[in-house]
């Protein structure tokens, strides 16, 4: 646990995948679940977890990173788990125990420090979104403290599973008969699953009937509108997560993505879902050489401020430059998405950020460059949204990924 959590940190890892290998071949299920939860609790609420330890350590910035993670990670158990100190202090302290001779002797001050706890050490509700002060008012000036308070907050909770498919009924009889629990989701066709084995264990996956998907990323693919017969342009098609559900609502879909590894990827999928989408690798700093559609979906590449609840390590490691430089390279994917969007044609802009510069900045200084666009009102049936200059916010509540997307039509 500690060599995964030092991985991601300080390691530079994805907790995803760094996850998915320590929980290879881990049973039962009930030890893949605790061993997912403390991963990611530990790191959604580090700094929160750090400010209940400070007061009671002397210098934290010399201790090794392993002894610090073992706090960390103690101090989850204790603090946001609720476990007594007889039950989750031993574990931290054998495992501080069996690092490093020079470690070894911090094993005592794990222990005193992990017994100790209790939950008035936890910082007032104001440091409880667990941000660096720099995102959280980033977060603010974009959405509004009120709300900026709620995505912090709504962000720490754990991520349900998510799944999205093109016929809900025969995927929900499927998952049932395998032992899932199924409720509807917040949009037609997306389901919330607690499912008794690994999601690709599941026939249900294998057959292709699901897709794990957040609602909110199935919410951008449907703002594209009727797509039915309509050729649309994926940019920065990524693993082809909106792709597949534009080509299963019955678009000619072309996914245009710099990378060939993610393209493979997105083939290996749609194949799996029995859905067709076509693939151009191209960096698109400069326009693709494809003729113009009638409608065109550029989810850029973004902060991920929207998803900390599933990339907790993302606060950890984003900095306001990282921001500014995503900010300049949008501005750049969006000249290129214009030209290829047709004359009345509709061009929607995602992003699953929530600083104003990726969002609604963005699309209004693109509003003030291109006389002939216009935004629309999005098509966005969830609850929980928030209109913000041209776009609108998905707030990141109640297990959604927070977005913003634009939707711009061009004058015929
Ligand atoms: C937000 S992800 C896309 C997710 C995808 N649309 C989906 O739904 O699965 C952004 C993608 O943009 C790609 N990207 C970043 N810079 C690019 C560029 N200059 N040209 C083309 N693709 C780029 C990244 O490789 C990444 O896959």
């Amino acid at each position: 646990m500690l060599a995964l959590l030092a991985q991601v940190r300080s390691g530079g890892r994805h907790l995803a995948p760094a996850l998915d290998q320590a929980l290879h071949g881990l049973e039962p299920r009930e030890a893949r679940a605790f061993v997912t939860d403390l991963a990611y609790g530990t790191l959604r609420h580090a700094r929160l977890l750090e400010a209940a330890l400070a007061p009671r350590l002397a210098n934290p910035e010399r201790l090794p990173e392993r002894v610090r993670l073992a706090l960390l990670a103690g101090a989850y158990e204790r603090l946001v788990r609720g476990t007594p100190a007889h039950a989750a202090v031993h574990a931290w302290v054998e495992l501080v125990k069996r690092g490093p001779t020079r470690q070894r002797r911090l094993a005592g001050l794990v222990n005193a420090v992990l017994r100790r706890l209790s939950p008035d050490d936890l910082p007032s509700p104001a440091g409880a979104q667990s941000l660096p002060p720099w995102l959280f008012t980033a977060l603010a000036r974009a959405l509004g403290p009120e709300p900026a308070e709620r995505a912090a907050l709504g962000m720490l909770a754990p991520e349900p599973l998510w799944l999205s498919a093109a016929d809900a009924s025969a995927a929900t009889a499927r998952l049932r008969s395998e032992g899932a629990e199924v409720r509807p989701g917040p949009l037609p066709g997306s389901m919330r699953v607690r499912s008794p084995q690994p999601l690709g264990r599941l026939a249900a996956y294998r057959e292709g009937l699901v897709q794990p998907q957040n609602p909110a990323s199935l919410a951008v693919a449907r703002a594209c509108g009727d797509v039915t017969g309509v050729r649309v342009l994926d940019l920065c098609g990524g693993h082809g997560i909106k792709a597949a559900a534009l080509a299963a609502a019955g678009a000619r879909v072309t996914s245009v993505e710099r990378d060939p590894a993610k393209l493979r990827a997105a083939t290996a999928n749609a194949d799996r879902l029995g859905v067709h989408v076509d693939q151009l690798a191209w960096d698109l700093a400069t326009p693709p050489p494809l003729a113009a559609a009638p409608v065109v979906l550029l989810d850029a590449p973004c902060s991920g401020t929207g998803t900390l609840r599933g990339h907790p390590e993302i606060a950890l490691r984003l900095t306001p430059e990282a921001v500014a430089r995503l900010a300049h390279l949008q501005g750049q994917l969006l000249r290129s998405a214009l030209a290829c969007l047709a004359p009345g044609g509709r061009l929607v802009y995602a992003v699953c950020a929530l600083t104003a510069d990726e969002g609604p900045e963005q699309v209004e200084a693109l509003l003030a460059r291109e006389r002939d666009l216009r935004a629309e009102a999005p098509a966005l049936p969830l609850e929980g949204t928030l209109a913000v200059g041209p776009g609108r916010y998905i707030l990141p509540e109640d297990g959604l990924d927070g977005f913003y997307l634009a939707v711009l039509s061009r004058r015929a």
